[in-house]
């Protein structure tokens, strides 16, 4: 089995070839990242040992190139992570976003079709079906609940889900889709609220919570994604969309009061700026269909994988700081000096 996986030098991709890497030591696997701010070569050095592990940078935009890629490569599966994927940079530059998330998809359906690949599947995000109300516990997303994004982010993203099912309606090209909630663990990029807080806190520097940190959150741990998208295009049907979530409901700020507590470090470094554009309220992501269909169930509760995480983060400092010493000092300045 020869597995094309996009976006690997990104964060959940990453974790996604260390779990492929694993399970299954006969596949042929290969990376394909342009290497963005968000992907990182260094995280793939241990991947990179494999006899079977390949990495390709190049842009899944990139029509001729990434023909030639599968002319050459002859992939039986194409799992596609690579994206833009952080919503507050696409409210300050959106079209990066529609390049990237609809156009690459586009691309890659296209290359999927021309050169018969037997399962193509789409990562996509509870974002696409907006938010649900903070008072209302008893409502979640199904796989039925309408679309209706709010950022220009998960707008792309559902433009990519809408584009993934016409391949198969139309041209019976074999995908499935699966919509996740907010991903923790090793390799994230600082950039999102756990390992922002966690590199901040670890600093002594204030953590700028959005608003009144009333928001929520239905948070998973990456390896539990990664298990899950195994378990779909192995075992999924074709034309399904999956929704996968771990019933971890947080509001922001009792997130940062329980990472502060396992740093040791005081609340007083909680900082209330002004709230995202558009801001989701809540998501709450409904298991029922992919732990029936397809028995998974996440096997960390957010207690385990957030000390796990934490951990991780302590002991590969040398990782982080080589990200902070680039161009972050500039994005954060540019994000949050106005709040
Ligand atoms: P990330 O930003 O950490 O990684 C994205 C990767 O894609 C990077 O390595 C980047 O270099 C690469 N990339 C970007 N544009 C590319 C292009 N044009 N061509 C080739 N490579 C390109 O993202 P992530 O958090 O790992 O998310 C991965 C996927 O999972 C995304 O599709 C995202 O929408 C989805 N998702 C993320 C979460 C989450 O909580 N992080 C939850 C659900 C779904
Ligand atoms: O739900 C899945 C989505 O989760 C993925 O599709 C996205 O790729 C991923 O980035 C994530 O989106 P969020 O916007 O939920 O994640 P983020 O880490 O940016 O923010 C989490 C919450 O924390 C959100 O309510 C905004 C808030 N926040 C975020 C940052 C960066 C703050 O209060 N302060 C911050 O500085």
């Amino acid at each position: 089995m020869k597995i094309l996986v996009t976006g690997g030098a990104g964060f959940i991709g990453a974790n996604f070839i260390y779990y492929l890497l694993d399970k299954y030591p006969d596949y042929e696997i290969v990376v394909l990242d342009n290497l963005t701010y968000a992907g990182n070569y260094d995280t793939l050095k241990d991947a990179l040992k494999s006899p079977n592990f390949k990495f390709f940078k190049g842009d899944i935009s990139d029509r001729v190139y990434i023909y030639d890629l599968f002319e050459y490569e002859k992939f039986d599966i194409v799992v596609n992570f690579a994206a833009e994927s952080h919503v507050d940079r696409s409210i300050k530059n959106p079209e990066i976003f529609i390049k990237t998330n609809v156009l690459g998809t586009n691309v890659l359906l296209d290359a999927s079709l021309k050169y018969s690949i037997k399962r193509y599947h789409q990562v996509s995000t509870d974002e696409v079906y907006g938010d649900l109300p903070i008072d209302r516990k008893d409502l979640f997303f199904t796989e039925e609940t309408p679309i209706h994004a709010s950022s220009p982010y998960s707008a792309s993203k559902a433009s990519s889900d809408l584009l993934t099912y016409a391949y198969f309606r139309t041209y019976n090209l074999p995908i499935t889709i699966s919509r996740c909630s907010n991903n923790y663990g090793r390799y994230q990029f600082p950039e999102k609220f756990i390992p922002l807080m966690i590199t901040r806190a670890l600093n002594d520097e204030s953590i700028p919570v959005y608003g009144k940190g009333e928001n929520i959150r239905d948070w998973l741990y990456v390896e539990d994604h990664c298990s899950a998208i195994d378990a779909i295009i192995h075992q999924g049907k074709i034309g399904e969309t999956y929704n996968i979530g771990g019933h971890n409901e947080i509001t922001n700020l009792e997130l940062v009061k329980i990472v502060l507590k396992e740093l040791d470090k005081p609340e007083s470094l909680i900082t209330f700026v002004k709230d995202r554009l558009g801001h989701d309220l809540r998501y709450a992501i409904d298991n029922t269909k992919i732990n029936t269909e397809l028995n998974w169930f996440p096997k960390y509760t957010f207690e385990e994988g957030i000390k796990i995480t934490i951990k991780w983060y302590l002991a590969n400092i040398i990782w982080l700081e080589k990200i902070l010493n680039g161009e972050y000092k500039e994005y954060y300045e540019s994000m949050y000096k106005n709040r």
